[in-house]
């Protein structure tokens, strides 16, 4: 039996805001009575259920989860404010926590457990959000057309060899504004301009669809690069559908920049709310999320990879093959995103 709480909050309009404010009222009277922790989470993932799960049989804790899409849910915790029954908010991005961080919706976490378990680079230096999930995102290949020999950094992406060859999501996504704001703080405003000119230059299709779209192009012949992220492409080894299980064996995984600084890493993670009514729960689910059990399926339940040491990857994420991380902080992301935002406009980057 499934002894996790759902509900799905469906974004803002009368009919949703009535819903809400009914859950609102029993998540309240709930958390009087019974130990609890109210998350709300942007993750959409089947197997998060047995994670939660997990946690309630080990703590006795209930967990109340509220799904739905990041954004409205920031704006949800601001608008119900200091009365919000969330204890904790769960999302994908470092530059998305970040941006929730600078709204002072967290408050500092002060946990040896995360302080050791989860490595600097993946979370948050003052506390107030931690990676639980690291995800990678690369250059993806047609195998049919192109030797992964011709490939090297992101940098390199705008050689005029890959002119018209190369797919992405479009600017206003979070993937895409973290990556340019990790470049930013590299190289600087003005290369990072550059570079998105020679990107845009070398685009196949202006951007459309999220990132496996951009697979999908690779696989259909559309283009012959795309930039994504590693656990959509292992999502396809899963699919029923014949067709879309082969887009695993026919598009490759490139690590890009292994002979500098390291791929590109980001984050799925969350912290404690600023005004969490259940606080210890809440802090005990945080650690929960860094313990074996849970960072087996955190991780391997999306195809991502865990952040703590001595966890086996799922065995399709494995056959991308090892890589080197760069390690100067998903933290740094933040800093730079309103100017990577301002550069991929100029740029011409939709
Ligand atoms: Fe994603």
């Amino acid at each position: 039996m499934n002894k996790v709480s759902r509900r799905v909050f469906l974004g803002t309009g009368t009919a949703a805001v009535a819903i809400a404010a009914s859950q609102f009222g029993r998540i309240n009277s709930a958390t009087a009575r019974d130990k609890v922790v109210n998350l709300y989470s942007s993750r959409h993932y089947n197997t998060d259920s047995r994670l939660y799960d997990n946690f309630t049989s080990q703590t006795g804790i209930k967990v109340n989860l509220i799904e739905g899409e990041a954004d409205p849910l920031i704006e949800r915790i601001k608008s119900e404010g200091r009365n919000s029954p969330a204890d904790i908010l769960l999302t994908v991005d470092a530059g998305r926590l970040w941006r929730a961080d600078q709204e002072g919706l967290f408050a500092p976490v002060n946990s040896q457990v995360l302080q050791q378990k989860i490595p600097a680079y993946l979370r948050d230096p003052e506390g107030h959000w931690f990676g639980f999930s690291k995800r990678v995102r690369v250059i993806m290949y047609g195998k049919e057309r192109v030797d992964p020999s011709q490939l090297s950094t992101y940098e390199d992406l705008v050689n005029a060899k890959w002119k018209g060859k190369l797919v992405t999501r479009s600017s206003t996504n979070i993937y895409s504004q973290s990556l340019s704001s990790w470049l930013v703080g590299i190289h600087g405003e003005a290369e990072t301009e550059k570079w998105c000119r020679g990107l845009v230059a070398n685009f196949a299709r202006q951007p459309e669809g999220n990132d496996k779209a951009q697979i999908e192009a690779v696989a259909a012949g559309m283009a012959d690069l795309a930039i994504a992220n590693t656990y959509y492409l292992a999502n396809y080894a899963r699919d029923k559908d014949p067709a879309k299980k082969a887009i695993y064996d026919r598009v490759g995984v490139f690590f890009p920049n292994q002979n500098g600084r390291g791929a590109h890493v980001n984050i799925s993670g969350g912290g404690l709310l600023k005004t969490a009514p259940n606080q210890e729960a809440a802090i005990q689910f945080l650690e929960y999320l860094v313990s074996s059990p849970a960072q087996d399926f955190f991780a391997r339940g999306n195809d991502e990879y865990p952040v703590i040491e001595g966890i086996a990857l799922e065995p399709l994420v494995a056959k991308f093959g090892s890589y080197k991380s760069d390690v100067s902080g998903v933290a740094t992301y933040g800093a730079n995103l309103a100017k990577a935002v301002q550069v991929m406009n100029r740029a011409g980057w939709k």
